[in-house]
């Protein structure tokens, strides 16, 4: 594959879909038969961010590309008068030199965007981004969606999707489908990514202020530590009539942090520093355990959860393991689903410490659809 292609984006056409300064999230897909050759491999889907280059100091050259079947490239813009998606970095996204591509021939790469209500920009939207798709070299698109909240927006987003693949479908002259991923709905999708995450964190100081794991597999019978739970979120959509193998369990490569607090389910007051000036109260993994912190880890596999817990500051950070990690993929095989999502990459440790390689060494075998290289 070639790094030196871009895009995706978060935005909308006259309104706002996505309240969030800063997107946690992903999703990808393919035609079935292209997207499954076989049926035991999993998908292992990264996001790289195109700002990571800058104060995370990671470039297309670290990205593990030997453990990951698809990358989705974070984010390009969208004009919100018109519709139009462009790239949000040219610099970034295609003008930085490196020394040499990487190639693999089942390493696909997505773009990603948003979902928007008005008929023309969505025209607009779809010829727009599947034409920046074809030129760059890209093998699909991702939609980022955070969050559909209505059924007008479900059928904005289902009209999106249709004129997206059949923008696509137009383009009948290349060697492989091109791929179309998102959150939430699978009818014209490839695939799709559950945002497993973000279940609790600093912005929860609306109903008392209770520390929480924040991508716990299971519930706990203690709610106020789990207010939200993957398995029975997932269960919903496969009873609901999405099919397993479509659906990839996202996890997050960062730590939420509830500070001056006595542990999941107490109360907590504030956040603090994060990793960098725009993500307080969130630490990249590569970060942990922070200088000067004598923090336990803790690892209860009967909620799917680990979080760390320094007695003396009354620190909390919910994060995984690279046990828990390795439940989870357990998880995703026992039930059949298609694989993780990470959000995102340049978060990651290295070595046995790393998340993505104790996902990817219990899923023993990726999938090994080719990409569109030629
Ligand atoms: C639903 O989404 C729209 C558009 O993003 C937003 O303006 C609105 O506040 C959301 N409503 C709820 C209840 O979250
Ligand atoms: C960026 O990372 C490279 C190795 O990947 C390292 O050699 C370099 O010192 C780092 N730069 C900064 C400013 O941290
Ligand atoms: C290509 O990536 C797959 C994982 O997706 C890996 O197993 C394989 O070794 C890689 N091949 C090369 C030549 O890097
Ligand atoms: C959006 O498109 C309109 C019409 O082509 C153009 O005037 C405007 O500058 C564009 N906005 C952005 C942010 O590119
Ligand atoms: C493939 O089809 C697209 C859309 O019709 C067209 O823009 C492009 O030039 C074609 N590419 C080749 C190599 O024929
Ligand atoms: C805040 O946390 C409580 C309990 O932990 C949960 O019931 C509630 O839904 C959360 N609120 C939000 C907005 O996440
Ligand atoms: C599990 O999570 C779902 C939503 O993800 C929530 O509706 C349900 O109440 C949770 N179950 C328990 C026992 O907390
Ligand atoms: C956050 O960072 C600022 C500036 O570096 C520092 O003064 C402050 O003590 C830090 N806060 C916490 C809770 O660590």
């Amino acid at each position: 594959m070639h790094f030196t292609s871009p895009i995706s984006s978060l935005a909308t056409c006259g309104v706002a879909l996505c309240s969030r300064s800063r997107p946690y999230s992903s999703k990808v897909s393919t035609p079935a038969s292209y997207n499954s050759p076989d049926s035991t491999g999993k998908r292992a889907v990264g996001f790289f961010g195109n700002w990571d280059i800058y104060a995370r100091n990671f470039t297309f050259t670290d990205i593990p590309a030997q453990k990951l079947t698809h990358i989705s490239y974070a984010f390009a813009n969208i004009n919100s008068t018109t519709g139009e998606v462009f790239l949000s970095d040219t610099w970034a996204d295609i003008e930085k030199p490196y020394p040499n591509d990487k190639q693999n021939r089942s390493l696909k790469t997505l773009l990603s965007s948003t979902i928007i209500d008005d008929e023309e920009c969505r025209t607009t939207f779809a010829k727009s981004a599947v034409k920046l798709m074809y030129d760059l070299g890209f093998d699909g698109l991702d939609y980022d969606y955070e969050y559909q909240n209505s059924s007008t927006q479900a059928t904005s987003f289902v009209g999106l999707l249709k004129k997206t693949r059949a923008e696509m479908d137009t383009y009948t002259n290349s060697s492989a489908p091109f791929l179309l991923t998102a959150d939430g709905i699978a009818e014209y999708l490839d695939f799709w990514n559950f945002m497993g995450f973000d279940y609790s964190g600093s912005w929860n100081t609306t109903e008392g202020y209770f520390a929480g794991h924040a991508q716990n597999l299971y519930a706990s019978i203690d709610s106020l530590a789990t207010p939200f739970n993957t398995s029975t979120a997932i269960d919903y959509y496969i009873s609901n009539g999405v099919s397993a193998s479509k659906i990839n369990l996202g996890n997050p490569l960062y730590a939420h942090a509830f500070l001056n607090t006595d542990g999941p389910g107490s109360p907590f007051i504030g956040s603090g520093n994060g990793s960098f000036e725009d993500t307080g109260g969130v630490w990249n993994y590569n970060q942990l355990p922070l200088a000067g912190s004598n923090a336990t880890v803790i690892e209860i596999e009967e909620l799917g959860a680990s979080y760390s817990y320094d007695s003396a500051s009354k620190t909390m950070m919910s994060y995984d393991t690279p046990a828990i990690a390795s439940q989870k993929a357990q998880c995703v095989i026992d039930q059949g689903l298609g694989g993780a999502m990470w959000w995102e990459i340049s978060m990651d440790k290295t070595g046995d410490e790393s998340l993505v390689g104790a996902t990817v060494e219990t899923f023993g075998q990726l999938e090994t659809s080719q990409n569109r290289l030629d």
